[in-house]
């Protein structure tokens, strides 16, 4: 990535890190790799098949994170089980999936990812939605959002083996309702094939809970929806959000960015329990992860970025130590400053700034005789000689 893009990945980086404390979620960082072990346990065949597997020097299978919910719990269940509950933390890091390489879809990408682990309500549920829809309108990013629950197919899919059921979820989280249905007739359960059907169109929990009966999480679902419609966040209840993870148990949601074609899930999330599978007590976990990447993608180098003037300073031979020190101020106060390195007479350093800066700040015989700097305004061409504290102060935009 080339500084330009970097730029701007960064910006929006900051962006959401600085939205996520907001909500108190602080950061972590957990290693790039860890025991192969820890993936196969729960994270199901889709993402173990695309892993970067490979043997130490100690004979140990490592991998290389695909993904960074299983890490985050694992260092939760060795570091983090005497915190004060809910713990919640967020993560920027970089993920390795073993894909076919194409637009918004790569083998190593970037993941912002927020988890909220020890609290178990439809408060917590709608939280952790509230932030992914906040974290993404910060990006600048347009989505729309989709909130399923998987005790919607599992209930509808219960007579089936559990192997069945998987595929047919795999279909689904492939958004190949077709192949789902094909399957059904395939096995014989051509009955579960209408209802099938009809709940993936169900677009209320009214329509969802006509095709499946009451269900015991019933409340609970009814509880979160209310509390994201009330806040107005626009949504859309899509009983087919199957998500590719095996660890998920109740709420899921998912996010998709307009233009993007096949790779336009820019964030996926859900509430899983990971803990007591790495030697820890059962613990109820909610969290989500915006694909980065994606995010730039979509916002194709839309991001309004704080404007930093780029200054040149300009100065004869002779006055080299002078500049050095005016250059050191201005760096000292944040300004970003460049000096001419290649011992270039005092018009050939002015044509470099004209392509290169926004400012030029002179230092000749009377400026370093008088402390004093021309500032010149590279884009109107307006000139003035102030001191160089005054300078700085303008350049700073504090004046
Ligand atoms: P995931 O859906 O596998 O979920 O990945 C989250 C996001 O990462 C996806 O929505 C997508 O935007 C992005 N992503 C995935 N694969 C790629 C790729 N090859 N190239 C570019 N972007 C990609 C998880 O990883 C879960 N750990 C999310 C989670 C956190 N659930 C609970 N807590």
């Amino acid at each position: 990535m080339l500084p330009e893009e970097m730029e701007q990945r960064r910006e929006i980086e900051a962006r959401m890190r600085a939205k996520a404390r907001t909500w108190g979620y602080r950061e972590v960082s957990t290693p790039s790799f860890e025991e192969l072990e820890l993936f196969v346990i729960r994270s199901g065949e889709g993402i173990i098949d695309e892993m970067y597997v490979f043997e130490d020097k100690g004979g140990r299978s490592l991998a290389l994170r695909p993904e960074l919910t299983a890490p985050v719990l694992r260092m939760y269940v060795n570091e983090g089980r005497s915190l004060t509950k809910p713990v919640k933390w967020c993560y920027f890091a970089d993920c390795y999936r073993y894909e076919r390489p194409q637009k918004g879809r790569y083998r190593q990408f970037w993941q912002f990812g927020v988890e909220l682990i020890g609290a178990d309500s439809a408060m917590a549920d709608a939280e952790i939605i509230m932030v992914a829809d906040d974290l993404l309108r910060t990006a600048g990013v347009t989505f729309t959002l989709k909130v399923g629950h998987l005790s919607f197919m599992r209930t509808l899919l219960s007579g089936l083996a559990e192997e069945d059921q998987k595929k047919v979820r795999g279909f689904l989280d492939k958004r190949d309702t077709d192949a789902a249905s094909a399957f059904l007739i395939e096995i014989g359960r051509e009955d579960l094939s209408a209802p099938l059907t009809r709940l993936i169109q169900a677009r209320t929990l009214d329509e969802v809970f006509g095709v499946i009966g009451e269900i015991p999480e019933a409340d609970r679902i009814r509880e979160t929806i209310a509390i994201l419609t009330a806040q107005e966040l626009p949504f859309e209840i899509n009983p087919a959000i199957a998500r590719g993870l095996d660890y998920y148990t109740g709420i899921v949601f998912e996010c998709f960015a307009e233009g993007l074609g096949a790779e336009n899930q820019i964030l996926g999330g859900g509430a899983y329990r990971l803990a007591h599978l790495f030697g820890g007590e059962d613990t109820p976990s909610v969290g989500f992860a915006i694909g980065f990447d994606r995010v730039m993608v979509a916002l194709d180098g839309r991001v309004w970025m704080p404007f930093q003037p780029r200054v040149q300073i300009i100065h004869t031979p002779a006055l080299r130590e002078g500049a050095l020190g005016v250059a050191r101020e201005l760096r000292d106060a944040g300004v970003r400053c460049e000096i001419d390195l290649s011992g270039r007479g005092f018009s050939a350093q002015m044509k470099s700034a004209g392509k290169n800066a926004d400012y030029a700040v002179i230092i000749g015989e009377e400026e370093a005789a008088a402390g004093t700097v021309t500032l010149k305004n590279l884009r109107d061409g307006e000139q003035q000689t102030v001191p160089v504290r005054k300078a700085l102060l303008i350049l700073t935009g504090q004046q």
